[in-house]
């Protein structure tokens, strides 16, 4: 049996991979703090663990998140304890009024909803648009084609402490299919495996900023949530601002 951001998997995104959300946090607080929105909701789609829920809770804010993973939601609501924290797809998510919405970590890519696609993405932008406040944002990142490197398969092997990690990962026309095997060391010192298999859709850079500029947002495209600017293009993954004009 295979299983999406399982048990296992949710433990290991929540205490080596959090710098993504955790840099989205930064980034999120600047530039609510240079709209004047100090204060208010923000709605973290695919929240995982709530890196980035407890991050702008800290900061002052309310938040509302969602994510397909119970084992995810059950570590956010520890770790963002204020936050009020859902089980469900992005798909269905009725956004309430919000300073922000963020969706960070390839959230938009996962077709473990198989709505997912460049339509889904644009109903959310424009749900995100309708209950964002004048000078709000969406800031979320994607994965475009270039994934995997350049590679059709790329293998990927992770070594830490208490567990293992190998991902076999094969890039076709704007999908990216990832078959991964994780080995986890129980407290007898045992290794117990689990099997996660998912595909991702990747979009263009063009389509998303389309997307976004179609619902009303000025767009802004980003090499990563601390760089605003890089000599060459994104290729691979970018990172999208909307933001919704005052007027
Ligand atoms: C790489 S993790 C990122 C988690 C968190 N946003 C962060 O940056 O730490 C991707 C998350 O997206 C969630 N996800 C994927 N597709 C989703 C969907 N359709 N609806 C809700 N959550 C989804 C997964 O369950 C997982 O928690």
């Amino acid at each position: 049996m295979t299983e999406f951001y399982g048990a296992e998997q949710a433990a290991m995104h929540h205490t080596c991979f959090g710098d993504l959300a955790a840099d989205a946090a930064v980034l999120v607080v600047e530039r609510l703090s240079a709209a004047g929105l100090s204060e208010g909701r923000v709605t973290d789609l695919g929240c995982g663990s709530g890196i980035l829920s407890a991050a702008l809770i800290d900061a002052g804010y309310t938040v509302d998140g969602i994510d397909l993973s119970a084992d995810m939601i059950e570590l956010a609501r520890t770790n963002a304890p204020t936050g009020e924290f859902t089980v469900g797809s992005v798909h269905d998510a009725a956004i309430r009024s919000s300073v922000a919405v963020t969706a960070t970590g390839e959230v938009l890519n996962y077709a473990v909803d198989p709505r997912a696609g460049l339509d889904a993405l644009t109903s959310v932008a424009a749900r995100a648009f309708d209950a964002l406040a004048p000078g709000g944002v969406f800031a979320f990142d994607i994965s475009t084609p270039g994934r995997n490197l350049g590679a059709n398969v790329r293998h990927v092997f992770h070594d830490r402490d208490t567990w293992l990690l190998g991902m076999h990962a094969t890039e076709t026309d704007h999908r990216l299919e990832r078959r991964i095997v994780i080995l986890s060391r129980e407290a007898d010192g045992r290794y117990r495996r689990v099997d996660e298999h998912y595909e991702l859709v990747l979009y263009d850079v063009d389509a998303v900023t389309d997307a976004l500029e179609t619902v009303g947002f000025g767009a802004e495209v980003r090499p990563s949530f601390t760089q605003a600017t890089a000599s060459q293009p994104p290729s691979g993954w970018a990172v999208f601002v909307g933001t919704k004009p005052r007027d």
